[in-house]
């Protein structure tokens, strides 16, 4: 037995892959994290690098990893109940952490009830499991996330009971919900609360308003899921995501602790009939270990601070930092995609010049992201920036330097 044969065709998939410009460049190890100096936040040693480079494309938007209070809250739990939990959650894998965790995000984001997964990844592909039936319709919009795309897929959605709407084109929705056939019988509403290439925001108050009147016409309803992982804990007045800063709650919602909370892990927030549905009906969270205590012991405390006054005032930081780095950017004539949200995307419109001025940040000590063609259709070409409340003004001013500097 050799994996000879598998390999060479596996080397021509990945060859085609390379050719067509998809492949993912080699991953750069961190090898090192210096705690913030004076005017300067944390910096990242890598791998192979003398450089210390400010990051720049994190999605830890306030910061909270290192955060002492979620480090020793994880390691408490770790000695009360062990590092792994020995079974899934339903053959007694569930411990008090699990619980705390679930009711606390319910009551953070409005909800009375959910369900924790390992990722949002996972929570995306569990809610299709549980709630899609050969009579439901899916309508999402065309830049929904791969884990949104994927779930519909492995839920085996066929194409006849799914549309997409243009990006945030209301009229379009309208269209979709029109167009539904009579015979479905449930039709979900599925969309990215922030739309993470772009940093924008989904009307949710506009898709709660045409989504509700139509919900009469199919037995079971309209129901609007949002997917707000780079929302939670990170826009909003009160750090709620997007349904606090449109003013409208979706029926359910799906987050991460794995972006402002610092931590990781999944989850589903909805009413108690959907997230016990999820619990009997969802493999993603039935056959698999569950997070591990000290995981849910950090995200619970991470939601704590979120939700008092150290989360708002790391959030008026970051808020600061966007403003400063948007006028910034603007200063120098750079277009992006206005909005408050700490994902602040420069338009570069080309690719060539994108990885140019990705590698010249680099040479500068910026880590950030490209998002070049094919990935992104030609002249959406972007340098995705992320600014977090470890930011100094200090800092994004060296980032602001560094792009001042670019001559390509
Ligand atoms: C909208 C959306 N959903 C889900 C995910 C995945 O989150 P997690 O890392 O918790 O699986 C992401 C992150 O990239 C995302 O942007």
């Amino acid at each position: 037995m050799s994996l000879e044969a598998l390999d060479k065709a596996l080397e021509l998939e990945l060859d085609a892959l390379r050719v067509e410009g998809r492949a993912k460049p080699p991953e750069r190890v961190i090898v090192g994290v210096i705690p913030p100096a004076g005017a300067r936040g944390p910096r990242y040693r890598l791998k192979g690098s003398e450089r210390e480079f400010i990051r720049m494309n994190s999605n830890s938007y306030l910061s909270l990893s290192l955060q002492p209070e979620l480090i020793a809250a994880a390691d408490e739990a770790s000695r009360q109940f062990g590092v792994g939990p020995g079974a899934v959650r339903f053959i007694d894998g569930t411990f008090a952490p699990h619980a705390a965790l679930e009711e606390r995000v319910a009551r953070f984001v409005g909800k009375p009830a959910a369900k924790i997964f390992n990722s949002a990844y996972t929570a995306n592909c569990g809610l299709a499991l549980t709630i899609s039936s050969a009579t439901t319709y899916w309508i999402g919009d065309q830049l929904n996330h791969n884990s949104i795309i994927r779930a519909m897929r492995i839920a085996g959605v066929p194409s006849a009971n799914k549309a997409i709407y243009a990006h945030n084109d209301m009229a379009a929705l309208a269209r979709c919900l029109e167009a539904v056939p009579a015979d479905m019988q449930r039709v979900v509403v599925i969309f990215d609360g922030i739309f993470s290439m772009r940093g924008d925001c989904a009307p949710v108050d506009q898709i709660v308003a045409i989504a509700g009147p139509c919900g009469g016409r199919f037995k079971e309803g309209v129901v609007t899921v949002m997917d707000d992982s780079h929302g939670i804990g990170a826009f909003g007045p009160r750090g709620r995501g997007t349904a606090d800063h449109t003013g409208a709650l979706p029926d359910i919602v799906i987050g991460t602790f794995g972006k402002a909370f610092g931590v990781n892990g999944g989850f589903i927030a909805a009413s108690r009939m959907v997230v016990e549905a999820v619990r009997q009906k969802a493999d993603t969270y039935i056959y698999t270990n569950p997070l591990s205590v000290a995981d849910c012991a950090a995200a619970l405390r991470a939601v704590d601070l979120c939700d008092g006054r150290e989360g708002r005032s790391r959030l008026d930081h970051v808020q600061a930092m966007v403003v400063r780095f948007r006028r910034g950017i603007e200063t120098m004539g750079w277009p992006s995609i206005p909005g408050p949200h700490p994902i602040v995307p420069l338009l570069v419109r080309d690719t060539p010049r994108t990885h140019a001025l990705v590698q010249h940040l680099y040479n500068a000590g910026v880590l950030a992201v490209g998002l070049t063609y094919p990935v992104v259709p030609r002249g959406d070409e972007t340098i995705r920036f992320q600014i977090n409340a470890a930011h100094t003004e200090a800092d994004i001013d060296h980032v602001l330097k560094a792009l001042a500097t670019f001559t390509g």
